[in-house]
């Protein structure tokens, strides 16, 4: 699939200097991997140091606990702390683009079933970042939710540091949301209730295309500079708000000073 594309944009542009690479989100080691040899490969090839563009779009929705080589939640980790180590161990290149650089933050309208009851003070931390025992029953939905709500807490925080701090800084931090799509997010459903789900909500026609679904990251990736902090939904450049409390800076805070301490101690691992 990803050598087809290749080819695909070989065609239009055969000047074109193309490369995969593989990453595991849910391993910071091969997130490691992943930046050295991004670094390596713009060295390589002679192009300028630095990314315009950062999409964090991988995303599960596991069904049952499983823990991480690094010791989280594996659907944790893939949605939200590996995309927060990635998107920071990027950062340098981003900042150090000679254009406008984007970070694009896929989410979900899941988001808004987290409200102020799941946050109270003191199990924020532990439901992202202590792995939950692996008898009893895993809250799947829950998790899943509370992911898409942390990477967009997470998208919001860095918006304003971005901002505010720095406003020379010209790097824009979009949400995404593709709404309700005909993807493989529900392989690990027995077959029997996805497809259920999808034809009920293809009867109510909310059940989008995968190309019709992917209007709202172009949208993000296309926005131009002032969009940083919006959310993209529904495609054709329209914008919404997302849930009040994802808006609640002191949260955003909260959470970047404790992903912040996990993100130092993975960079002192790598030393
Ligand atoms: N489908 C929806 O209705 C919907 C709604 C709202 C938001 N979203 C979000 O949209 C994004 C894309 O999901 P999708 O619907 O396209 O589902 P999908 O078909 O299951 O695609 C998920 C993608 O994430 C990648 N991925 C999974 N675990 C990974 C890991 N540990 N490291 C790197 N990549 C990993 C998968 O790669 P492999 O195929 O190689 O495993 C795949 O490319 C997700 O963030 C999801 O939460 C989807």
């Amino acid at each position: 699939m990803l050598f087809s594309t290749i080819g695909e944009i070989k065609q239009q542009d055969n000047d074109a200097s193309l490369s995969v690479f593989e990453v595991d989100l849910s391993s910071f080691s091969s997130i490691k991997k992943f930046e050295s040899g991004i670094k390596q490969w713009l060295l390589d090839s002679n192009l300028h140091p630095s990314i315009q563009l950062l999409i964090n779009n991988a995303g599960i929705l596991a069904t049952s606990c499983r823990v991480t080589s690094d010791g989280y939640d594996q659907m944790m980790q893939t949605n939200f702390i590996g995309a927060f180590v990635l998107t920071n161990l990027l950062l340098p290149l981003l900042k150090f683009s000679p254009v406008p650089s984007k970070i694009v933050n896929v989410t979900s309208f899941t988001h808004r079933c987290i409200s102020n009851t799941d946050l109270n003070e003191g199990t924020l931390g532990a439901k992202i970042f202590d792995c939950l025992p692996t008898s009893g029953s895993y809250p799947s939905a829950r998790t899943y939710e509370l992911s898409k709500f942390c990477l967009l807490l997470f998208s919001y925080e860095l918006h304003r540091q971005l901002h505010l701090v720095d406003p020379s800084l010209n790097i824009s931090v979009i949400a995404a949301d593709p709404g309700v799509v005909e993807t493989q997010i529900m392989r690990e459903i027995p077959p029997i209730i996805s497809e259920l789900a999808f034809k009920a909500l293809r009867i109510m026609r909310l059940l989008q295309s995968p190309e019709s679904g992917v209007n709202s990251i172009i949208d993000a990736a296309l926005a131009p500079s002032d969009a940083s902090g919006e959310y993209f939904f529904g495609g054709r450049g329209r914008t919404v708000r997302s849930s009040k409390l994802s808006y609640n800076a002191q949260l955003g805070k909260n959470l970047w000073s404790r992903s912040m301490m996990l993100f130092e101690e993975v960079q002192r691992s790598f030393d």
